[in-house]
């Protein structure tokens, strides 16, 4: 995903705009560039100046500060993730028209830019690059500001200079997210708000369809008026503190995040559970027969465990989908079902699609998000904030956590029996749930060693059952995304339907073996592998004596009830992921060909 800044006041511009960049590195991207009005001291504001580099942001600042750098007034910035044409320095942002007049950066897809091409091209226009991105730039110079957002189909978030008009930044969002920092006569903007933190303490997350322009006089906002909120994101959240990665430190964060999920909305000793985002559609709710969880990647893998708590504690058919597959479909949404749209951005674009298609057949949506004020968080009619904090890591960890607390959360919300001994239980064990995360993160060298003793396998096979399925896929997911391993998650009772002629010495399984009900049959999957001589890592129960007769390496976790067991196991896994790829020597907050957010379908 793309990351767009700007900025206009008194300041320098340039510094500020390549610092919000860099917070926004996390993304993804493969070049990046400025435009800014130069300045001189005595003369003041001479014209623009563009620089761009390809590859990482330490280029672009070689480029911008290391030669006597003008002065900056205001100033724009963009990082690529290339989606049109390969990373290189023409087709980096931004972008200019014919003339040299207009400066443009995009976040975003314009969809019919072969066809908008066509008819610039035939108006005179020549193009410098491959990017969709240059075409916007064209037909703002052909037909004005106004008329050209019209023409556009897709999805962006611009920041646009003027070389006429050299202190003024004008700006327009659609499907992609864009939030201006409202300062003391000054103002920025970037793609997302936690790049702002520390700079400023008031945000306005531009909703669909807003454009505007800022100027150091103020700023001005429609069609629609603009609503100015406080950015309550600490500065000190968005840093790493003393942790070498933020995944580390998200990890870390596992025991807070549960809390911030429960805090205020579970009270065990009353048998209650509050979802104040909930009450607004509580009347319908009342009438939903079935749920459909539709969302992507680690994402879909909390919507499968959240499938089962449904089905047990809200006693709801639920029936999780893969929003790029979902969309696609004639319509699987049976009626009086209410969809909840799972989603740690609140950006992606596969799940904003699918959310869209389902609203549009009058289904009750219901988010689950962690990015307050996202597009996700817009579209749909109620839902439950994660209150997770900014995850900065590519690879979702805390935002898994968090997601499975809220599930459990709205499956007893949703229980027509909050004093069953079972939604007791539930309620109860969600309250020591940090508890024993914290004893888990506590043992973490020794998931450390473990990582070193497996280092030198190619595959990984990750076996759960049950409530421990899910987790095995989001284990798998993590070794792959961070460490580039290959690793299939699997359920136990799969095995013999074909992967178990995988199994050889070269072949490890890490099999969640913990004790519940399926833990017999987990045990028989353990003694087929180690009949083939496959090496076995095993996640199981505090005190279990028997499990060290058939695994190779066993860590343990604390017992707890199994709808929540996915969120104790799972993080000895999320710190195996963690440790292989820190252990290889790779940017295990910036995973190769990841972005944080995918804005693309
Ligand atoms: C998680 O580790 C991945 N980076 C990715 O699968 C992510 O979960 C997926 O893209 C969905 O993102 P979202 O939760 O922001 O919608």
């Amino acid at each position: 995903m793309c990351g767009i800044a700007g900025y206009i006041g008194k300041k320098e511009g340039l510094p500020i705009v390549f610092g919000t960049l860099r917070k926004l590195e996390y993304r993804g991207y493969d070049s990046a560039g400025v435009a800014y009005f130069v300045k001189r001291r005595k003369s003041g504001v001479k014209g623009v100046k563009v620089v761009k580099t390809v590859g990482k942001l330490d280029n672009l600042e070689q480029a911008i500060f290391d030669k006597k750098s003008s002065l900056a007034a205001a100033a724009i910035g963009h990082t690529r993730w290339a989606t049109h044409g390969p990373p290189n320095e023409i087709n980096a942002h931004p972008h200019w028209d014919c003339k040299k007049e207009i400066f443009l950066v995009h976040n975003g897809i314009i969809e019919n830019y072969k066809e908008l091409k066509e008819e610039l091209l035939k108006a005179g226009h020549h193009f410098r690059s491959q990017t969709d991105t240059e075409v916007a730039v064209h037909l703002i110079e052909e037909y004005g500001f106004e008329k050209a957002l019209k023409k556009i189909v897709g999805a962006y978030a611009f920041a646009i200079i003027y070389r006429k008009e050299p202190n003024k930044i004008y700006f327009a969002r659609l499907g992609s997210p864009l939030v201006v920092g409202v300062g003391q006569e000054e103002y920025y903007l970037a793609s997302d708000p936690t790049a702002l933190a520390g700079l400023v303490k008031r945000v306005i997350y531009l909703k669909d369809g807003q454009r505007g322009v800022l100027s150091l006089g103020g700023f001005k906002i429609g069609p629609t008026r603009p609503k100015v909120e406080p950015l309550d994101i600490d500065p000190e959240q968005a840093r790493k503190g003393d942790f070498p990665h933020f995944m580390l430190k998200e990890i870390f964060e596992g025991p807070e995040v549960v809390r911030s999920a429960l805090r205020g909305r579970l009270f065990p000793e009353r048998n209650l559970v509050k979802l104040g985002g909930l009450e607004s559609a509580a009347d319908k709710l009342k009438k939903i027969r079935r749920l459909e969880i539709i969302s992507c990647g680690t994402s879909y893998y909390s919507g499968l465990a959240g499938e089962l708590l449904f089905e047990e504690l809200s006693e709801l058919p639920a029936e999780i989908h893969l929003a790029s597959e979902y969309r696609y479909r004639k319509d699987p949404t049976q009626k009086r079902a209410a969809c909840v749209f799972i989603s740690q951005s609140g950006e992606t674009a596969d799940t904003l699609a699918a959310l869209k298609k389902a609203g549009s057949r009058g289904y009750l949506t219901l988010g689950v998000v962690n990015a307050v004020g996202s597009s996700i968080a817009r579209a749909t009619e109620a839902g439950v904030y994660n209150h997770a904090g900014p995850e900065i890591g590519v690879a979702s960890t805390k935002a898994f956590l968090s997601q499975l607390s809220v599930l459990a959360l709205m499956s007893l919300f949703l229980s027509k029996n909050k004093k069953s001994k079972t939604a007791k239980e539930v309620m109860r064990e969600l309250s020591a749930i940090p508890g024993k995360i914290k004893l888990i993160l506590a043992q973490s060298d020794k998931i450390k060693e473990l990582a070193k003793k497996y280092l030198k396998y190619k595959n990984f096979l990750y076996l759960g059952r049950g409530y421990n399925y899910p987790t095995a896929l989001e284990g798998a997911l993590k070794i792959k995304e961070i460490a580039y391993v290959h690793a299939e998650g699997y359920a136990g009772g799969e095995m013999k339907h074909g992967p178990i002629a995988l199994v050889d010495k070269n072949f490890p399984i890490v099999a969640i073996v913990t004790q519940n009900g399926v833990y017999e049959k987990m045990i028989s999957n353990l003694e087929e592998i180690k009949a083939r001589g496959g090496p076995i890592l095993a996640i199981a129960t505090v005190g279990d004596k028997n499990i060290g007769k058939l695994a190779d390496d066993v860590f343990y976790v604390p017992k707890t009830v199994r709808q929540l067991e996915p969120m104790l196991n799972v993080v000895p896994l999320q710190l195996f992921a963690y440790y292989f790829g820190a252990l290889k020597g790779y940017d295990v907050d910036k995973p190769r060909n990841l972005a944080k957010s995918v804005t693309v379908e």
